[in-house]
């Protein structure tokens, strides 16, 4: 059984959703496995839009359950609006749609302490969604965190524990923060509403996933975020609180290693950022005004106008060697239609040397200038592409670069926002 595991290959909004959407047709599940509501996943199908925070983007098939995994930090205020707007839409949710029992609980204090801890930082703030996920991971690690199955309590339990939980985080606001303490019995009463609506799709995961278990169901893992926003291997501390990268999908489902199949690394055909830290082939003024614009880089979350450059290599190819990409998917290679010549940073360079190898430190990567590599461009629209054979044949020399740049074989290439705009290369874009 080919389990594939989706990951961003670079600081996130890869397409990943779209892609998860293409390959998650016929399948019994998709598992979503960290990260929060700081995801936006945007698909579009038939003329339609859909952007997805909690939800996998596994949703659309209705023939395809859903798990929101363990190891992620789910607001339960967030989840029950997104379900209800996908039955608005028609979309039939519920019989399908689980939560691990063991997902940790985002309370309104989570998100308070995110905004006063980046107002805090100033201007060494990380540029966080704002959605509470580094203070409810730091209530997991602590271990003091409300988790899913806490819903299932019954209701004077459930209310008595959160109160006390908020009148700690009270605590917290009022002491550290010198901030408004929130109002507890309100929030536990709504929480113990809110359960009545999640607590049916609440699950024990060891359970549900048994038949991925014993390779009798099929399942693709969606990673949220990038490479390069992993707690551990990314560009610490600007990046997100999670495992991102392939380790987080074995932690955050409970699966074991045998289960993960093809390892697919997804990567726009140049980067992206949303948020602070560095990004060394950043395109600042005109060009990455003009990027921004042709490839519509606005945030799903927070609608923060990305910040845009060319593809880097050294960072892609250190994606690649962290989660040990068995594929590549690239994105967005329309959004490249127009320009007449299209770089990728293939080393960088200091005041004192030049590296070639990625430098696990924000603070070098701060200093790092882009060695780059010109290739032409090739002026000529990719959309109506679905062959390796119909695009130009400079497209096709970019992507042969890409592929041996990144070690792995690029197995789709995605022209289009729409489910149908996709390559499919199974053997690569290599002659
Ligand atoms: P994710 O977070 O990785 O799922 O990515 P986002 O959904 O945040 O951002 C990707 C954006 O690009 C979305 O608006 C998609 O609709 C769009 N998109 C995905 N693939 C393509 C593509 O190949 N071409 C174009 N033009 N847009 C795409
Ligand atoms: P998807 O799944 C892009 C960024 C934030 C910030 C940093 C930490 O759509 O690819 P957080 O709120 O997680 O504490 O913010 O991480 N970030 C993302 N950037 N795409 C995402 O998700 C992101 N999720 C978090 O902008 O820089
Ligand atoms: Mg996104």
């Amino acid at each position: 059984m080919d389990n594939r595991v989706i990951i961003g290959g670079q600081w996130g909004d890869e397409g990943k959703g779209k892609i998860v959407d293409a390959l998650s047709e016929g399948l019994d599940w998709v598992l979503r496995y960290q990260g929060g509501a700081n995801a936006g996943h945007t698909i579009h199908t038939g003329g339609k839009k859909h952007v997805l925070h909690l939800v996998p983007s596994g949703v659309l098939h209705e023939g395809v359950r859903c798990l929101l995994g363990g190891g992620m930090v789910i607001d339960p205020w967030a989840l029950r609006d997104e379900i209800m707007a996908l039955e608005e839409e028609g979309l039939a949710v519920r019989g399908r749609l689980f939560v691990a029992s063991t997902a940790h609980l985002v309370m309104p204090y989570h998100r308070r302490m995110d905004e006063l801890g980046e107002t805090r930082l100033k201007r060494k703030s990380i540029g966080t969604t704002g959605r509470g996920i580094g203070p409810a991971y730091l209530d997991k690690i602590q271990r003091t965190g409300l988790r899913m199955g806490d819903l299932k309590l019954p209701a004077d339990n459930l209310e008595r524990k959160a109160i006390e939980k908020i009148l700690a985080a009270n605590e917290l606001l009022s002491d550290f923060y010198q901030a408004e303490p929130l109002p507890a019995r309100t929030i536990a009463e709504e929480l113990v509403v809110l359960a009545r609506f999640l607590g049916p799709l609440v699950v024990n995961p060891y359970d549900v996933l048994r038949g991925v278990r014993a390779g009798t169901e099929s399942a693709l893992f969606e990673g949220a975020q990038g490479t390069m926003l992993d707690i551990d291997h990314g560009t610490f501390p600007y990046v997100t609180s999670s495992n991102s990268t392939v380790g987080g999908a074995l932690t955050g489902t409970g699966l074991p290693p045998r289960c993960l199949g093809e390892i697919n690394g997804i990567y726009k055909a140049y980067c992206t950022r949303v948020g602070n830290g560095p990004f060394p082939s950043e395109l600042l003024g005109e060009q990455g005004d003009a990027l921004r614009e042709a490839g519509g880089e606005y945030g799903a979350t927070t609608g923060r106008a990305r910040r845009c450059g060319w593809f880097d290599l050294v960072a892609g190819r250190y994606a690649a060697d962290i989660n040990g990409l068995t594929g590549v998917i690239i994105t967005k290679l329309d959004v490249l239609d127009n320009q007449p010549t299209v770089r990728v940073a293939t080393a960088y360079e200091t005041e004192e040397k030049r590296l070639e190898v990625y430098p696990s430190f924000a603070e070098v990567l701060s200093r790092c200038r882009p060695v780059y590599r010109d290739f032409p461009g090739w002026e000529k629209p990719t959309g109506g592409c679905r062959r390796l054979t119909d695009l130009p044949a400079a497209a096709r020399k970019y992507l042969e670069f890409l592929e041996t740049g990144l070690g792995a074989l690029i197995v789709g290439v995605s022209v289009g926002r729409e489910r149908e705009q996709m390559i499919w290369t199974p053997t690569g874009v290599g002659t």
